[in-house]
């Protein structure tokens, strides 16, 4: 059976190593598509030590909300139209403002003092260019936005926090560093600073400002390009399974698959999986891809390779090197997991962890272990 296994402890313990990394900052632990994939329900109950989740869309926080999350939920890329931002403030919902029509909505429609809309997210453009005010913008919102009764976090986005040697990560910090300087002077000392996805946190444990806003590591991926999962104590939070369901052996000069790409070089046993792009397993992975055979008569674990194209619900594998194949018929692959770890699939299919997680389709069945 395809089944996508959750594991809310795992998540719970990737949260206490960005607590230990980050001790003197807020946790906005994100959640966003479905919580990288692996279903905000099952996820928020893991996180109820963090001090707030951030979601990408209104429809996301309302999930949350609707789930019984009662603590902040940053919206971080704000409110899409004015009637967003009523519904933002009807539902405490702390937004970033990033550009003038939002900037323009929070001021004609202020909400109740107590209210938790009432903390915005001041989106400052350091150098990634997507969103935000540029410097002179900033300072301009922030004097409004304090003016009106709002509490501020300035808040910009790393564009290469993975990789420690990139030049803009210096630039990002210290053009961070010198606005919130300029906002805590000009504006209120109150305002707070909030720098740092999941690799900022690792890489840049220096510059971790009010909140700290960790993804992907909550997951149990590697958010650094230097650094393996296992180097940083994380563990995967999802283990991605399925079954053998047919046995064959291929014999040599014989193809395999759609386009018949891998050509046997010597007889090979050969097994089918049930499991294909339809359910998410990407389709473009390189000849280095394996997936992990679990032989139940001993519990033991068998590396195996990934032979020809991965169709939409089927890929053949070499089992040739696992002792006693002829009896493998129903027993369980991992496509990811402890191993492989998801991070190694994604670089065998030339992505990112992110992409594989949030792309699983609603075949497989999902459980929590
Ligand atoms: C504004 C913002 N903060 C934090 C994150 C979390 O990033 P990561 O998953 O790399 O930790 C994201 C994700 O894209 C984001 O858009």
């Amino acid at each position: 059976m395809r089944t996508i296994t959750i594991k809310p402890t795992a998540i719970t313990h990737n949260l206490n190593q960005v607590k230990k990394r980050a001790p003197h900052s807020k946790v906005l632990a994100m959640v966003k598509s479905n919580a990288y994939g692996h279903g905000v329900a099952a996820v928020l109950p893991a996180l109820t030590q963090a001090d707030g989740i951030g979601v990408a869309t209104l429809i996301e926080a309302l999930e949350a909300r609707q789930l019984g999350w009662d603590k902040t939920i940053g919206l971080v890329e704000g409110a899409f139209t004015a009637d967003e931002w009523q519904q933002a403030i009807d539902h405490e919902v702390s937004c970033v403002i990033h550009h003038v029509p939002q900037l323009e909505w929070a001021l004609d429609n202020v909400p109740p003092a107590a209210s938790a809309t009432r903390v915005v997210w001041l989106k400052y453009n350091t150098g990634m260019n997507r969103l935000g005010f540029n410097a002179e913008g900033v300072i301009a919102a922030a004097k409004h936005l304090h003016a009106a009764g709002y509490q501020l976090i300035l808040t910009t986005h790393f564009a290469n926090a993975d990789d420690i040697t990139h030049p803009l990560n210096a630039v990002q910090i210290q053009r961070f560093k010198d606005m919130l300087a300029t906002l805590k002077e000009s504006v209120s000392n109150d305002v707070k600073g909030s720098l740092c996805n999941s690799a900022g946190v690792v890489n840049f444990s220096e510059h971790h400002y009010d909140w700290v806003r960790p993804g992907i590591i909550l997951y149990g991926s590697a958010p650094v390009i230097d650094k393996s999962a296992q180097e940083l104590d994380l563990q995967p939070a999802m283990s991605f399974s399925a079954q053998i369901i047919a046995l064959q052996t291929v014999s040599a000069n014989d193809a395999i698959g759609y386009g018949s790409r891998w050509i046997a070089q010597k007889d090979t046993d050969t097994a089918l999986v049930s499991i294909g792009y339809g359910d998410g397993y990407p389709r473009v992975v390189s000849e280095d891809a394996y997936v992990s055979v679990i032989d139940s008569t001993n519990n033991r674990s068998y590396p195996c390779a990934v032979l020809g194209r991965v169709a939409m619900d089927m890929i053949v594998i070499d089992v040739s090197a696992v002792p006693d194949n002829t009896s493998l018929l129903d027993s369980k692959v991992i496509l990811w997991g402890d191993a492989p770890h998801v991070d190694e699939v994604a670089a065998h299919a030339h992505t990112i962890s992110y992409e594989l997680l949030c792309r699983l389709s609603i075949r497989p069945k999902r459980v929590q272990a």
